[in-house]
C-alpha cells in the first residue's frame, strides 16, 4: 500500500539518532503490575530493525490524576524481553540528565524516557503548529536526526510527543501505525450492514464524540452502550443514577445533555441497558432499570440486556467492540463483556474488537484468531471509522518535507 508519509523503508537509519514516540499504555492492575504486554510486544517490532541507530523512546501512561498513572520504568523490562536487547530507563524527560544520556548513546542502544505525561505541556492538546512550539520540541529537537512516530492506539491525540516534531524533524512512521493503517483502510469499504458498534469503557468524552459523528453521517445501524458510557445515557432518559455511581460535576452533566440531544435525533438506533449488576457486599445483583440499588455500586449491564446484545450479535453484517461493558477485571462482573465477545467471537459478522483492556479479555477467552480484526487502538480505531482526521497522519505528511529537504530519504529501486 502506498502511503501519503515515509515509512522505516525509506530513510537511512544506520548510525542515527533516533527517537521513537510508541504508545505502550497499558492496563495497569491495583497492585501496579501490568496486565498485558500487547502494545509493549507491538511496539517491540519497529525498535528491533532499529539495531544500527541509537534510539530514545517515549509513550505516556494513562492520565494525572487516575491509577494506572504510572512510571514506565516496569515498562522498560518487559520492553527489553521482546526487544531482546537491554532497554534503559531514565526517570527524565527532557531535563538536563536525559539530554546527557541521549549524547552518549551508541548504536544499538535504547533509552526509555519516564511517562510524557508527567509533564504538563503533554496534556494540551493544540494544533501541530501550537505543539511545535512547546518546550519538549525544542528542547529534544535539536538532539535527534529522525522522528518515528508508531503510537497507532494515539492517533487520534493532538499532543507535543505525538505531533509537535513534525517541523523540527523529518519523521516517518513505525510499523505499528503501517500495519494498522493498512488493516483498516482495507476493511473499511468492506463494512457491512447492519453495522453494530458496541462501546464500553471509562472515556466518555471520547465516546460521545465519535457517536455524533457516526449519527451525522450514518455509518452506524445500532449503538450499544455500556461501560461508563450506560450510566449518562440511563441519566438522559431520567433514570437518577446516584453519586456514588458517577461523579456528579459539570462534565458528567454536560455528558448528560449530549446523550439527551442524541436521544431525541434518533433515538431508534440506541441500545441502553434495560438492567445493570450491582455490587452488594461483593455478591452480583442484577436489577432492572427503575429499580437501581442506588446504594450499591454499578458494575456491569444486566443479563436482560446481554440477551438483547446478543440479539444484535446475532444480526450484525458487523461488529466493533470497544472497551469492557462492566469491570471486567472482577469476575462476577465480567460476565457481559465476556459473554458478548463469545458472541462475537462465534458470529459470521466482520467483526473487530479495539482497545487494550477489551483485546486482553478476548486473549483471556483464547478467541482472538476468532474474530477478523484486533486492534491496538481504542479511540484512534473509533476515530478512523468515523472518518475524522488522525493527527498523528498530518503530522507524518508535514514531517516527510523534512527528509526530503535533509536527503535522509533512499532511492526507491
Ligand atoms: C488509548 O489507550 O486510547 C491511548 O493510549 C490514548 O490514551 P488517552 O485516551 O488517555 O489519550
Amino acid at each position: 500500500m502506498n502511503f501519503e508519509f515515509l515509512t522505516l523503508d525509506d530513510v537511512y537509519l544506520e548510525d542515527k539518532r533516533v527517537l521513537v514516540r510508541v504508545d505502550i499504555n497499558s492496563p495497569i492492575g491495583p497492585d501496579g503490575r501490568i496486565l498485558d504486554e500487547n502494545r509493549i510486544r507491538e511496539a517491540s517490532i519497529t525498535l528491533r530493525e532499529l539495531k544500527d541507530s541509537k534510539v530514545v523512546v517515549m509513550s505516556h501512561q494513562g492520565r494525572p490524576g487516575k491509577s494506572d498513572f504510572v512510571s514506565l520504568e516496569k515498562h522498560a523490562t518487559i520492553l527489553e524481553k521482546y526487544v531482546g536487547r537491554p532497554v534503559r530507563f531514565i526517570d527524565d524527560l527532557m531535563g538536563p540528565a536525559a539530554r546527557s544520556e541521549v549524547l552518549k548513546l551508541e548504536n544499538g542502544d535504547i533509552l526509555l524516557f519516564e511517562n510524557t505525561r508527567l509533564y504538563s505541556e503533554e496534556i494540551i492538546e493544540a494544533s501541530i503548529e501550537d505543539c511545535a512550539k512547546t518546550l519538549l520540541v525544542r528542547k529534544l529537537s535539536p538532539l535527534f536526526d529522525l522522528f518515528v512516530n508508531d503510537a497507532f492506539p494515539a492517533a487520534h491525540r493532538s499532543q507535543p510527543s505525538l505531533v509537535g516534531f513534525a517541523y523540527t524533524l523529518p519523521s516517518v512512521a513505525g510499523r505499528l501505525v503501517e500495519k494498522e493503517l493498512k488493516a483498516l483502510r482495507e476493511m473499511t469499504p468492506r463494512l457491512k450492514r447492519p453495522i453494530v458498534y458496541i462501546l464500553g469503557g471509562a472515556k466518555i468524552g471520547d465516546r460521545l464524540e465519535v457517536i455524533e459523528t457516526l449519527t451525522k453521517t450514518g455509518l452506524v445501524d445500532k449503538i450499544i452502550v455500556g461501560g461508563l458510557l450506560a450510566p449518562v445515557f440511563l441519566e438522559a432518559k431520567g433514570e437518577r443514577i446516584t453519586s456514588n455511581n458517577v461523579k456528579k460535576d459539570k462534565e458528567f452533566e454536560s455528558s448528560v445533555e449530549r446523550a439527551r440531544r442524541l436521544l431525541r435525533w434518533r433515538e431508534e438506533v440506541f441500545l441502553i441497558p434495560v438492567d445493570v449488576a450491582v455490587d452488594r457486599n461483593g455478591e452480583r445483583v442484577d436489577c432492572p432499570v427503575g429499580k437501581i440499588l442506588g446504594e450499591y455500586r454499578i458494575k456491569d449491564v444486566g443479563l436482560n440486556t446481554v440477551d438483547m446484545i446478543l440479539n444484535e450479535v446475532s444480526k450484525a453484517g458487523s461488529i466493533i467492540a470497544n472497551g469492557p461493558l462492566g469491570v471486567f477485571e472482577e469476575e462476577q462482573f465480567s460476565r457481559a463483556t465476556m459473554e458478548v465477545l463469545k458472541a462475537i467471537s462465534r458470529s459470521n459478522a466482520i467483526s473487530i474488537v479495539s482497545g487494550g483492556h477489551l483485546t486482553t479479555a478476548l486473549r483471556k477467552l483464547e478467541a482472538e484468531d476468532k474474530v477478523t480484526y484486533t486492534s491496538t487502538a481504542g479511540g484512534a480505531l473509533l476515530h478512523f471509522l468515523a472518518g475524522k482526521r488522525l493527527p498523528i497522519i498530518d503530522a507524518l505528511e508535514i514531517g516527510k518535507r523534512n527528509a526530503e529537504k535533509l536527503k535522509l530519504i533512499k532511492e526507491r529501486r
